[in-house]
């Protein structure tokens, strides 16, 4: 199979991280005899210094034109820390996902047996998790209208806006993923307070009369924030709007013991985006310590979603369970005996040299 494949390593541990997943990648390419061509493009804080544009065109056409995109991290100190700067790293990611039309943001939420103890929570609570966050992604508070500041500066607003289509569209996915799983979707919302969830509510009810084998529950996005850390087992497709699913799911990476081992699937209209649900870590830039895995996972979703290799998905998702199993990790997960970001990448390839 030949595939071209889009690379923004973006800011921070971005280019560290998207490095060994391209080397898993090669490592597949060799093994099953595909030919992927990897493309790099900026986006974010780097792009901001490179062109001053944070998802210049260029990074749209290259992304257009691949078969998917590998995506690393995005952010810088400089910015956050400097409320007033006109442009941000954030609206790179924010405009790639609007421009791609990726409105459904797939977040698996696994417990992994070897890291149980790993986990803050307690074992019995979180053994056999495994949930699916379907995150709405390209509307809400992060991009309704009217939003900004008053000409006197002393009124911000951010509007949340929900049409029924772009409901619609992401809870369909939610269905149509629980048809392959458990069966249950969650709904998550604030339709005690909030407009926008009740016509989430009202969209989804309707929408269930075609979903009737999917059993269908409701919830309140701060019960959801408690159940998720008391009682994770009870959940299966949680769909959600956009600001809660980014809430809910760093609280979920709690389970599985780090956010570093997190992968997600951006989906839509266009090219499909695989990143980690992390951010930059920029204390650790160039220190070659991040955990490489939730990028390296993300790698194989994209070769699952967007090309229908489930053999070599499935092989990338055993090298990195059997590296966890013999505790080739970061420093994230061990305090003790820890491996450098390359060397945990060295390992999976290696192991998918050699199996
Ligand atoms: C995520 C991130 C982004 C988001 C940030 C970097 C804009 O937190 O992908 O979860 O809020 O969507
Ligand atoms: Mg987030």
């Amino acid at each position: 199979m030949e595939k071209l494949i889009g690379v923004l390593p973006g800011d921070g541990i971005g280019p560290e991280i998207v490095d060994e997943a391209k080397k898993v990648l090669v490592a597949i390419e060799k093994k099953f005899n595909h030919k992927f061509t990897f493309t790099n493009g900026v986006i974010g804080a780097h792009a901001i210094d490179v062109c001053g544009n944070p998802f210049p065109d260029e990074t749209l056409d290259l992304c257009m034109k691949s078969d998917a995109v590998l995506f690393g991290a995005i952010g810088h100190p400089k910015y956050d820390n400097d409320p007033a700067a006109k442009v941000r790293p954030e609206q790179g990611l924010l405009k790639m996902r609007k421009d791609l039309g990726l409105y459904a943001n797939l977040r698996p939420v696994v417990a992994i047996p070897s890291l149980i103890d790993k986990s803050p929570l307690k074992n019995h609570l979180i053994e056999d998790v495994n949930f699916l966050v379907v995150r709405e992604l390209t509307g809400g508070i992060y991009f309704g209208e009217p939003r900004g500041r008053s000409e006197d500066g002393r009124k911000a607003i951010d509007s949340c806006v929900y049409t029924v289509e772009e409901i619609e569209r992401v809870a369909k996915k939610a269905f149509e993923f629980a048809r392959i799983r458990k069966k249950k979707v969650t709904a998550v919302d604030k339709a005690n307070v909030l407009a926008t969830s009740r016509l989430w509510r009202e969209t989804i009810q309707r929408m269930h009369k075609d979903y009737k084998d999917i059993e269908l529950e409701f919830m309140f996005v701060d019960n959801a924030a408690m159940q998720i850390i008391q009682n994770p087992k009870g959940f299966d497709v949680i769909v959600t709007e956009n600001m809660f699913g980014d809430i809910l799911t760093d609280e979920a990476s709690v389970i599985t013991g780090s956010i570093g081992l997190l992968a997600s699937a951006s989906i839509g209209v266009h090219t499909s985006v695989y990143e980690p649900i992390h951010g930059s870590f920029p204390q650790a830039a160039g220190q070659n310590i991040a955990n490489p895995v939730a990028t390296i996972l993300s790698a194989a979703m994209m070769l699952d979603y967007s090309f229908g290799l489930k053999k070599e998905a499935a092989l990338i998702e055993e090298a990195c369970e059997k590296s966890l199993i013999e505790g080739i990790v970061t420093n994230d997960l061990s305090k003790e005996k820890y491996y450098k970001t390359n060397e945990v990448g060295d390992w999976i390839a290696n192991y998918i040299n050699n199996n």
